[in-house]
């Protein structure tokens, strides 16, 4: 049997060292790769991210034109600790206009009478929804946080990249984005339809979610608790969740030196590209960010308008 070889001396403080800079590796990661992936994200467009569908024509067909209608409301008065949507519906008021009216689309602007009070104001979503889906073919849903940010793009276009084709009748109801938390009621598009009138109710009645007190009000729970129930058949026949979260809901936080954004990056790489905002993205959505005025002014300056 041979002698264990003795281990030469010299080895232990450079194995201490090395220990050190492992050490390191973490923390260089944590102050260097939100930088560098911000540098990355911000041109992920032109680096090939692709979040139209190529095949999209950019002009609805002439003679079948649908009615839309951009739906939105905010409690002002109210806004959880830190994260008050307090003056957005004016600050974004502006952009969303001028982008409904350069396509001819109805904007609905819920006044605060609107949101029920028994509930996080978040929630008065699913009612102002339901009372004006019998006045449009599609509804667009924005919650306050949120603007236009290429406003080349039409609505008629987004739909024909998530759905294939642009025939109201045989489309589905229900058109979502998902991010790293499941699918987001920030933005979406539901149809004039029976079904959609019943999801609603079924969404509004979800009561068990309701939650006071923290940035979540549970509406965006109940949503993915029902989706999440449906039989593959319904969510065929109903519901598309966008393959690409760009499409029409774009975040920025990914952007910044967060615990969050690190998490994400490592975690969920994929779902990071397809959501983070990039310059010519159709929408940005302040989604989890608490300075969403200071975001508004930021991203109103740099697409050029105020
Ligand atoms: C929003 O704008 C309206 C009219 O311009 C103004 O009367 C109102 O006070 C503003 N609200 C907030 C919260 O800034
Ligand atoms: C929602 O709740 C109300 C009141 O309980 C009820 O009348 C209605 O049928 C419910 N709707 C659906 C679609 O479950």
């Amino acid at each position: 049997m041979a002698a264990r070889p003795r281990r030469p001396t010299h080895v232990r403080p450079r194995l201490r060292r090395h220990r050190r800079l492992f050490l390191l590796i973490p923390l260089l990661l944590l102050f260097l790769l939100p930088p560098l992936s911000a540098v990355i994200f911000r041109r992920a467009n032109s680096l090939g991210r692709r979040c139209l569908s190529v095949t999209a024509p950019h002009t609805p067909l002439a003679g079948r034109r649908l009615s839309f209608s951009i739906v939105t409301l905010s409690d002002e008065s109210r806004g959880a600790r830190g994260r008050s949507f307090r003056g957005m519906l004016n600050a974004t008021a502006r952009n969303r206009r001028a982008y409904a009216a350069v396509h001819g689309y109805g904007l609905a602007v819920l006044p605060p009478e609107a949101v029920d009070r028994s509930r996080p104001p978040a929630w008065s979503k699913v009612l102002a929804l339901r009372a004006h889906l019998h006045r449009h073919h599609w509804l667009f849903w924005n919650d306050a946080d949120t603007l236009v940010t290429n406003p080349d793009i039409a609505l008629e276009t987004i739909l024909v990249s998530v759905i294939g084709h642009s025939d109201f009748h045989t489309s589905p109801d229900l058109i979502l984005t998902e991010d790293i938390n499941g699918v987001n009621s920030g933005l979406f598009f539901i149809r004039r339809s029976k079904w959609s009138e019943r999801f609603l109710d079924i969404w509004w009645n979800h009561t068990s979610f309701v939650q006071f007190g923290s940035t979540k009000s549970g509406d965006n729970f109940a949503l993915k608790h029902i989706i999440d129930h449906l039989s593959p058949e319904e969510m065929q026949a109903h519901v598309r969740i966008a393959k690409m979260q760009c499409l029409f809901n774009s975040y920025p936080w990914n952007w910044m030196a967060m615990w969050k954004s690190l998490h994400a990056l490592i975690f969920h790489p994929s779902t990071t590209w397809k959501g983070v905002y990039s310059d010519g993205d159709f929408m940005v959505h302040f989604a989890g960010l608490d300075d969403k005025r200071g975001w508004t002014s930021r991203i109103l300056k740099e697409i050029g308008t105020t």
